[in-house]
């Protein structure tokens, strides 16, 4: 009886620890903050879209999810979804599979034509470095010069939101995963014929342009890629910006 006693005291005293910790109470204030900034990821991607000023625009999003929270809301003429059904059993999308093999037939001809050509594409797959990588190296040869190629969760507000392993909630940053998609981002920034900057909403939305609208990182800060490094130099790595203050700029007007 007493062996039991002490075993649902010590859980409940772990439980108390968990909840009044101050680290996890800091953590989950900054998952608060992200979660009501504005404005949120379509409305950047129809601004993006807005700003080509086309008759005919093109729209592909590689994870999709419930369309009903982003892929819905999206207002293009043509507009395609790639998704596995990893997270959402219904699924519906126009093409499921993964992004590799989506890319993969695309580029053989299996689906399209070969001439076909995107005017923003939004990766929001699976939020691995090395998948968000493969998926930019792939969409940057899909993509009209003109158009911008949009990836979600590129800002984690801490080190437990971009853990690498999704599944596991215990965190302090619990449910909320942005996985390690900074990472791809913050190679891509580095790359001088691209140009690059992160909206600070909605977890963070990095867009990379062909367009000469932006800067891209003229020197490697964090080559470890380290997430301490990355939080407290943000602002240049990601080159973080405003969207209200950059809307005045119009940088997305016509290059
Ligand atoms: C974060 S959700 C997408 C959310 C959606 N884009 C939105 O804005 O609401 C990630 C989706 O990526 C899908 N996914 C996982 N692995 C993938 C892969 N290798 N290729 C494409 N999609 C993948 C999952 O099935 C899941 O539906």
């Amino acid at each position: 009886m007493r062996a039991v006693f002490r075993k649902i005291s010590k859980r409940y005293t772990t439980g108390v620890q968990y909840l009044t910790n101050q680290y996890h109470i800091d953590v989950a204030a900054r998952t608060d903050s992200e979660r009501k900034k504005r404005p949120l990821r379509h409305d950047v991607i129809n601004l993006l879209l807005q700003s080509l000023h086309k008759n005919e625009l093109t729209y592909l999003e590689i994870g999709v999810k419930n369309p009903s929270k982003n892929f819905n809301k999206v207002n293009a003429d043509n507009k395609y979804s790639v998704d596995p059904g990893v997270e959402y059993k219904e699924n519906p999308v126009d093409f499921k599979m993964t992004s590799d093999e989506f890319f993969r037939k695309l580029k053989s001809g299996q689906i399209f034509n070969k001439e076909i050509s995107f005017d923003v594409i939004f990766i929001d797959g699976l939020h691995l470095a090395s998948q968000a990588d493969k998926d930019i190296e792939n969409a940057l040869e899909v993509i009209n010069d003109e158009g911008f190629i949009v990836l979600h969760d590129c800002n984690p507000p801490t080190e437990w939101h971009a853990r690498e392993e999704h599944y596991y909630k215990l965190s302090p940053a619990k449910n909320f995963w942005n996985g390690t998609t900074w990472k791809a981002f913050c190679k891509y920034r580095l790359n001088k014929n691209l140009n690059s900057a992160c909206i600070n909403t909605d977890w963070g939305i990095g867009i990379i342009t062909k367009k000469k609208i932006f800067n891209y990182l003229h020197e490697d800060k964090n080559p470890f890629y380290e997430f301490k490094i990355f939080s407290e130099n943000k602002k240049i790595i990601l080159n973080l910006i405003d969207m209200e203050k950059t809307c005045k700029k119009k940088w997305w007007g016509k290059n």
